[in-house]
């Protein structure tokens, strides 16, 4: 009789606990955000830590009655450690959102995850055309690669640049930016009269650009990840290369705003084409920029922030369109379709490609109070990914 009540005693008392945890849960919001703060895309977990936090210090932390936390793993880049860790929070953690997506090869790694447990995963910074095909639960809010490098394609041949050689990392978004590069600039009466690929880990680039140098075409275009421009910008310097006639091009991720001001006055006059520009000139933009340097010991937010940032928005938003009550499907349908301004500009999610649709925009390179801008002037308005459209 004893035993049979202290038994009985136990199951309430256990029911009791599990009941709290599950309120616990019910009560909390859980976005799981995988970056790589390791290894060579670290400043990519960097600075999309720190867009995270900040979007979460202005804006709080209660919404819909829910309290948001944020759970953040760091995979060092590598596409395996990111499968392991989103099944753990999935399963272990049951987060009601996945984040983050450093690499390409880590985005695709985890989107049978996504699918299979119909939890959206929002991408902050990988930008490969074809990601969002490989789960219906994908998110974009960084941008791709393709409508960086078809921007550049249609500027160029206008201002005189003719013969190109590509130089691209070798994956993804290399692949990408090589190819649609190339199909405009020919579509545009220009000539890509070689193309290179380095490898993505440990690149070296020396043998590379003395190649570029031989060959000696009207300009070098560039596609790198993140972190790896100041490499490239050094040796085709020391190189002399731009003494030789050779203008340097590319996407935006060569003059990444990390990096720029510590690359020196040879980066002057270097035009790219991009999503952001941290001198953007707008307020929300300026407001952004202030706020994120002050948090973070003046680190200028480049474009990998902002896509975490506006990631954060989009989670918000569907939180509160939710009211709270949404699972993965639900929050995914008050995801898509999201249109609001961005410190990068206007800003929308097109509900049948879950991708990024926002302005593209040719930079240069200028000193601005004596520190290395990208300075925005000229662009081509809503541009939705050229990936998806062929
Ligand atoms: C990617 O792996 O998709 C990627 C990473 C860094 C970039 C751009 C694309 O700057």
């Amino acid at each position: 009789m004893k035993k049979r009540l202290f038994l009985t005693a136990t199951a309430v008392a256990v029911a009791a606990l599990g009941a709290t945890s599950a309120m616990a849960q019910a009560d909390t919001f859980k976005i799981g955000l995988i970056l790589p703060l390791t290894g060579q895309q670290a400043s990519t977990g960097k600075q999309i830590e720190a867009a995270t936090r900040l979007y979460m210090a202005q804006n709080g932390v209660n919404m819909a009655g829910k309290k948001i936390e944020l759970i953040i793993k760091d995979d060092g880049g590598i596409p395996d450690a990111s499968k392991r860790i989103a099944q753990e929070l999935v399963v272990n953690d049951k987060v009601n959102v996945l984040a983050g997506f450093g690499l390409t090869p880590i985005a695709l790694a985890v989107a049978p995850i996504a699918t299979q447990s119909k939890t959206p995963q929002v991408i902050m910074a990988a930008a490969t055309s074809i990601i969002t095909e490989a789960s219906p639960y994908i998110i974009r809010t960084s941008f791709t690669i393709p409508q960086s490098a078809v921007a550049m394609a249609d500027w160029a041949p206008k201002n005189g640049i003719k013969k190109v050689v590509t130089l691209v990392s070798d994956y993804g978004p290399g692949i990408d930016a090589e190819r649609f590069f190339k199909d405009r600039l020919t579509f545009n009466g220009g000539q890509v009269i070689e193309s290179l690929r380095v490898p993505l880990r440990g690149p070296d680039f020396a043998p590379f650009l003395q190649k570029v140098r031989d060959i000696k075409p009207d300009a070098l275009f560039v596609f790198v990840p993140s972190g790896a421009g100041a490499a490239v910008m050094k040796q085709f310097l020391e190189r002399g290369m731009d003494k030789a006639g050779i203008k340097l091009i590319g996407t935006g991720d060569l003059t990444d705003d990390d990096q720029l001001n510590d690359m020196g006055d040879g980066a002057l006059n270097v035009v790219t084409s991009h999503h952001y520009s941290a001198a953007h000139p707008s307020a929300l933009n300026k407001k952004f920029v202030d706020a994120f340097e002050k948090a973070n010991k003046g680190l200028r937010p480049n474009f990998m922030a902002v896509g975490g940032y506006d990631g954060m928005r989009v989670i918000y938003e569907a939180l509160r369109a939710t009211k709270g009550a949404g699972g993965g499907d639900a929050l995914l349908a008050a995801m898509k379709g999201q249109i609001f301004e961005s410190p990068r500009g206007p800003m929308f999610i097109d509900a049948q490609t879950r991708d990024v649709v926002h302005n593209m925009y040719l930079r240069k390179v200028e000193k601005k109070d004596g520190k290395l801008y990208n300075v925005e002037f000229d662009v081509i308005k809503d541009m939705k990914d050229p990936g998806k459209t062929r």
